[in-house]
């Protein structure tokens, strides 16, 4: 702990390692959000229901809503922002959302999309059965659910498609 009562943390979010003093009740979504200037992650129940926070953490789908900022110390977060490659192209999950209408209003989809990214980065050939318990962690308050489950099979294909072409 510093003098002024906050705790330094330091972690890498989306590839660059970030520091920041932290309070000891401050939750990992406001780091990433008030601390890091990272907004794409958003804030809803703040109470691990709707899933909108959720961001990936050494790998897992984790609720940042629910994991204090100073538990983050020493991890590797990626976040939404971190999706999209270093020349602006989209990821393949952000590409399947936009073309078959993945999202209303936008404020359930960067959670919905690091959830899939986890899902699909430990098993790149997760199928429906997987992609609907992952999803059923995510709430949409435009209830576009038949439309999301149809981007994240249309993503599904997709990385599995990019992971066979890497194979050959
Ligand atoms: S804001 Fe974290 S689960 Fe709802
Ligand atoms: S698109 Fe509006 S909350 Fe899901």
């Amino acid at each position: 702990m510093t003098a002024g009562g906050g705790h330094q943390v330091r972690l890498r979010v989306n590839g660059v390692t970030r520091e920041a003093q932290v309070e000891p009740r401050a939750t990992l979504a406001e780091l990433l959000r008030t601390d890091l200037g990272l907004t794409g992650t958003h804030v809803g129940c703040e109470h691990g229901v709707c899933g909108v926070c959720t961001v990936v953490v050494d790998g897992r789908a984790t609720r940042s809503c629910l994991m204090l900022a100073v538990q983050a110390d020493g991890t590797e977060v990626t976040t939404v922002e971190g999706l999209t490659g270093v020349d602006g192209d989209l990821h393949p999950i952000q590409e399947a959302f936009a073309a078959e209408h993945g999202l209303q209003c936008g404020y359930c989809t960067p959670g919905i999309l690091m959830a899939l990214h986890a899902l699909l980065a430990e098993d790149p050939g997760a199928g429906e059965d997987e992609i609907r318990e992952v999803l059923g962690g995510q709430l949409c308050r435009c209830t576009g659910y038949q439309s999301i489950l149809r981007s994240a099979l249309c993503a599904a294909a997709d990385v599995r498609a990019a992971a066979a072409e890497g194979e050959r």
